[in-house]
């Protein structure tokens, strides 16, 4: 289940990771776009990793790979799969830590998972992001998505009306990137 790209080791979770996992997911700016418990306390990250790390990567569902950097062995963010039952279709959702972004690591963890799951015989990849979270919706073109549809609804927790953006990337567009 580990995939590795030239300056990452995407791997399952580890009890070593819950410092610096409780640490990104309790930044504000981090979390801004993202529907999960903020902040994150210690003893929360420790279950969450626990239970991250029993899960079955080749099971429908989702299953969140820690982004490991190999140059320091240290944790810089997470990537989460998500395979629809018959693996055709699979969501992707990522976060990097704040100090360890603009350098490219979310970028190759996400062209690394692809290439995972494109050569496993996925047929759509498909990413949601807020619509004002223009770093995430860049970041997904230039991996060669193009946007879909948008839809809103009302999330009880922010008190707030959101609005997603879906990105798609068939495997016939991802074919052709390689030769572009
Ligand atoms: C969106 C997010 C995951 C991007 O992570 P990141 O590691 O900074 O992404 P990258 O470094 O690959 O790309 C970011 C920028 O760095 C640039 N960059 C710098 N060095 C780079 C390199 N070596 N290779 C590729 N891009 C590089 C990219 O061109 C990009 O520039 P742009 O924003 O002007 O397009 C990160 O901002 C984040 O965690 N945000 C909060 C959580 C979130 O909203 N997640 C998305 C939910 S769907």
């Amino acid at each position: 289940m580990q995939i590795e790209t030239s300056r990452l080791r995407l791997r399952r979770f580890h009890p070593r990771d819950v410092p610096d996992f409780a640490a990104y997911r309790s930044d504000r700016e981090v979390a801004r776009y993202q529907n999960w418990d903020f902040p994150l306390p210690l003893a929360s990250a420790r279950r969450l990793v626990d239970e991250y790390a029993r899960r079955d990567p080749t099971r429908p569902g989702w299953f969140p790979y820690a982004i490991e950097l190999k140059e320091d062995e240290r944790l810089v963010g997470d990537i989460a799969v998500n395979r629809h039952p018959g693996g055709a279709k699979a969501e992707l959702g990522f976060s990097i830590a704040r100090a360890r972004q603009g350098q490219g690591y979310a970028s190759e963890a996400v062209r690394g998972v692809l290439a995972e799951l494109f050569a496993q015989g996925l047929r759509t990849a498909v990413a949601e992001c807020d619509v004002r979270n223009t770093p995430s919706a860049r970041l997904l073109e230039r991996l060669g998505f193009t946007f879909a549809r948008e839809h809103s609804f009302f999330e009880r927790e922010k008190r707030a009306h959101i609005t997603l953006s879906e990105f798609t990337l068939p495997a016939e567009r991802w074919a052709t990137l390689g030769r572009q």
